[in-house]
């Protein structure tokens, strides 16, 4: 095992922990933005992958604690992307981001990582891989959609639930406002495949 104080695998577990971190905060952003256009629904699953984030921060931050012998800092070099508050570009930049997270970042950190002796942390690093490629769909899903203004319109009927009371109707638009609980149709559950 190579001593974790020279490995690749320390900077690369704090890499990933900065980048977690900040893709969480970014989906905190874009769930305000969601809010602030009526799109509740959307709101609640940003808020869903942020917390995704935060929970493979702590794993990432929690081997770091593990492995390094009560070092105080870590200096790491990394590129920090930069994207605007709006949903449009921003969902299909974060999009883009989950998908190098799991095409190449972390399966090429999983490789170092078993090199350098840390299979738990490889073993890690390509299950988080495997939930970046489903919030890659989901974010590509949903950032098409809402170009396109399709997050509440389907070319065939389907079944629409509010989320708010639960009400169902059939259709390929639901009501602007749900017919039982009057609650607006942001808060109507958007369709995704990856979901
Ligand atoms: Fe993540
Ligand atoms: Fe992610």
């Amino acid at each position: 095992m190579v001593n974790f104080e020279n490995s690749e695998t320390k900077k690369n577990l704090a890499r990933a922990f900065a980048g977690e971190c900040q893709d969480g905060a970014r989906y905190q952003f874009l769930a305000k933005q969601a809010e602030a256009v009526g799109e509740n629904y959307m709101k609640n699953l940003l808020k869903i992958l942020a917390k995704n984030e935060m929970s493979h921060a702590k794993i990432f931050y929690d081997f770091i604690l593990k492995y390094s012998g009560g070092e105080k800092n870590i200096d790491i070099q990394a590129g920090y992307p930069v994207s605007p508050y709006d949903l449009d570009p921003g969902l299909k930049l974060a999009a883009d981001a989950e998908f190098s997270q799991f095409d190449n970042i972390y399966p090429a950190f999983a490789r170092i990582a078993r090199d350098e002796g840390y299979n738990d942390v490889a073993d890690q690093f390509l299950r988080i891989a495997t939930v970046e490629d489903c919030h890659n769909k989901q974010l590509t899903e949903l950032s098409e959609k809402f170009i396109k203004n399709n997050l509440h319109k389907e070319k065939k009927p389907i079944k629409w639930k509010c989320s708010k009371c639960g009400y169902e109707e059939t259709a390929k638009q639901p009501n602007k406002n749900c017919p039982l609980c009057g609650y607006s149709v942001g808060y109507y559950m958007i369709k995704l495949a990856d979901n």
